[in-house]
Order: structure tokens, then sequence, then C-alpha cells
């Protein structure tokens, strides 16, 4: 079974976007791949946070995860801080065959750092831990979103250029990004994505909405001035709510606005709302179940974490035997 490899930050709660664009391709890879996904906390120390914060959010973001549909009996999951640092090792080995210029071009790095005064190293060097993240498990499919498309073909190449120079040590991996979903955006501003830290309140929806907040977020997305039900450049508001609509029934976007011609986007919306809702109704019911059991959440992770060690341990043995270091035993 082909390896797969991703990760989510801990950072804030889980919004559609994620759910849409990544985390349902989680779970529909558990059915044919070998599966590590992990929560990605060493990611999140790059912008300024709140530690009491990021230990609650860890464990609140596997929780989610686990109510989402990954399944520990088939997929590792587990998260990243719990290893004894074969990450971070691994990312300083490839900091050696990454450039400066390179992530400089990262347009994530630019957005996030964009108006801020000081910019952490963490922040620069993202995209090598992110690297090593996949590396390390030798995964060959990343199921992600379509902002993660930069540093995945920087990934591609950091292990092209490590294999060259110290001869074959990782896959090299590809992005799975889905054509559909991709790229989820902003209920109030739908030129931008959905974001977990620069969105906008009313147009972001949580995982955890309830349905009287979802209504709210989907009667008061922006739309255009014209009326039709229609997919289209020009009309960025309506595109996004029939591709939620087609993403949440499973319903081609063609046939919906056959089925919708003519009625107006306040029957549009509330197709979309009674769709999210459904949708989300039994992750939302399976989190409740979950997090009023913690120890359970806690005992799942450290199983993870166990796996996760035994699958890095050989492939950081092997880099660090490429580059040069005495073996361990020494
Ligand atoms: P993160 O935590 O920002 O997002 C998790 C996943 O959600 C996707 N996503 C979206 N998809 C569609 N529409 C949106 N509006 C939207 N917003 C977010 C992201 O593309 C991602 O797949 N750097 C990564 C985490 C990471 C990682 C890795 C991923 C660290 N190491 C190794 C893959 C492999 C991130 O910050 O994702």
């Amino acid at each position: 079974m082909a390896r797969v490899f991703s990760g989510i930050q801990p950072t804030g709660q889980v919004h559609l976007g994620n759910l849409l664009g990544a985390l349902r391709h989680w779970v529909t890879d558990q059915d044919d791949h070998d599966c590590l996904y992990c929560v990605v906390d060493l990611h999140s120390i790059s912008l300024p946070h709140d530690p009491a914060e990021l230990r609650a959010n860890t464990l609140e973001m596997a929780t989610v995860l686990l109510a989402v549909g990954i399944d520990p009996e088939r997929a590792t999951l587990f998260v990243q801080s719990q290893l004894g640092g074969e990450h971070a090792e691994l990312a300083w080995i490839l900091n050696s065959v990454v450039f400066m210029g390179e992530l400089s071009r990262m347009t994530q790095f630019k957005a996030k750092s964009e108006g801020r005064d000081s910019i952490s190293i963490c922040l620069f060097d993202y995209p090598v831990l992110q690297a090593a993240d996949v590396l390390l498990y030798q995964g060959e499919r990343v199921p992600v979103g379509d902002d993660q498309r930069q540093h995945l073909e920087l990934m591609r190449d950091i292990a092209i250029r490590f294999n060259g120079r110290y001869g074959d040590t990782f896959q090299v991996p590809e992005a799975s990004i889905p054509r559909q979903g991709g790229r989820i955006m902003d209920l109030q501003q739908p030129d931008r994505k959905m974001s977990k830290t620069d969105g906008s309140e009313l147009g972001t929806i949580w995982l955890l909405d309830e349905p009287a907040r979802l209504k709210k977020k989907v009667m008061s997305a922006v739309t255009d001035s014209a009326s039709d039900v229609r997919a289209a450049a020009d009309k960025p508001g309506v595109s996004a709510l029939l591709e939620l609509l087609s993403i949440t029934t499973g319903a081609p976007v063609a046939r919906l606005e056959d089925e919708l011609a003519g009625q107006g986007y306040s029957v549009l919306k509330k197709a979309v709302l009674e769709a999210l809702v459904e949708y989300l109704a039994p992750i939302q019911a399976r989190y409740r179940e979950l997090s009023g059991d913690r120890a359970e959440v806690e005992r799942l992770l450290r199983r993870g974490t166990d796996r996760a060690r035994e699958l890095a341990t050989p492939t950081l043995e092997a880099a660090r035997d490429r580059v040069g270091f005495l073996p361990r035993a020494f």
C-alpha cells in the first residue's frame, strides 16, 4: 500500500476549508493506503502564540481528527512533538541543501510575514520542517489543499537534490490536491480563501458551528447583484456556494445549476445550509462523545507515536549516515 502523510497545525479550530480541502480525503485514503496523520505542533510556534493554548489545541485537534473519521486501527495518528526530535533533526540536515532564495520566494512566508516587525527563523524555515515531516516517513502521497502546492513543490526539489548529492535516500512525494474543494473561500470575501487566522468572523465556518450559527453565516454569504444561479469567474460568491453544495451533496455543479435555475439566491443559500447541517451533524456528534474521554484520545496518540517512531528511525539513520555523521553506537 502506498504511504500517505499529511499534517494539520493545532492553531485555533478546524474550518470547512480544512475539512473539504484535506481532511475528508485523509479519511477516504485510509481505505487503500498506509496513512500517517500528524498534528504538527512544532509548526505552530513559528508565529507568536500562547503556550497553554497550544497545549489545549493540540489535544483538541486530535479529538477533531478522530471525530472526522480518522481511524486509529487503520491509520497512524500522532503529535509531532511526541517523537524524540526526529522531525527537527531531519529538518536541520535538509537545511544544508536548501537555499535562502528558495525560502524567500514562498508565498505563505511572504503573506505571513507581511506587516510584522520581527519574523522568526521558524517561520522562514517552516517549509523545510514540512519537507522533513513527509520525507522522514518515505511519504508518497500528500493530501493537502491548494495553498500547500508551493510547499510540496519545494519538498520534491529538496528530496531530489538530497538524493542527487548523497545517493538515493528519500521517496519523492507527490501532492494530492482535490480538483473540487482544494480552495474553499471565505463566505464574506469570496476572493479570499477561508483561513484559521485571517478570515472574517461571519465568513468562516467552523466544524463545530451549531445550526443557528451556520444559518447566520450561510444566509449572509456575499453573492452579487444579479440573481442567476450559475458558477462563473465573475460570480465568485455564487460559485463558492455551488461548490459547497456540490461537495456536500455529491451532485455535480451543472446539475445543481439546472435544478436551481430561476430560483434566486435565497433558495440556493437554504439548500447549502441544509446540506451543511446534515454533513456536519455526525462529526459534531462524534466530537461530543470523544471530548468526554480525554484519556482515550491520549492513549490512541501514544500508540500512534510508537508506530511513527518505528517508521522514522531507519530513514533518519540513513540520512545521518549519508551526510557523514558517525553511527550512534560509536
Ligand atoms: P493547515 O493546518 O493550515 O491546514 C490543514 C489542511 O487544510 C488545507 N486548507 C484548505 N483547503 C481548502 N480550502 C481552504 N480554504 C483551506 N485552508 C486550509 C491545507 O491546505 C492543509 O492541507 N503546512 C501545513 C501543515 C503541514 C503539512 C506537513 C501538510 C505541516 N507539515 C506535511 C502536509 C504534509 C498547514 O499549515 O496546514
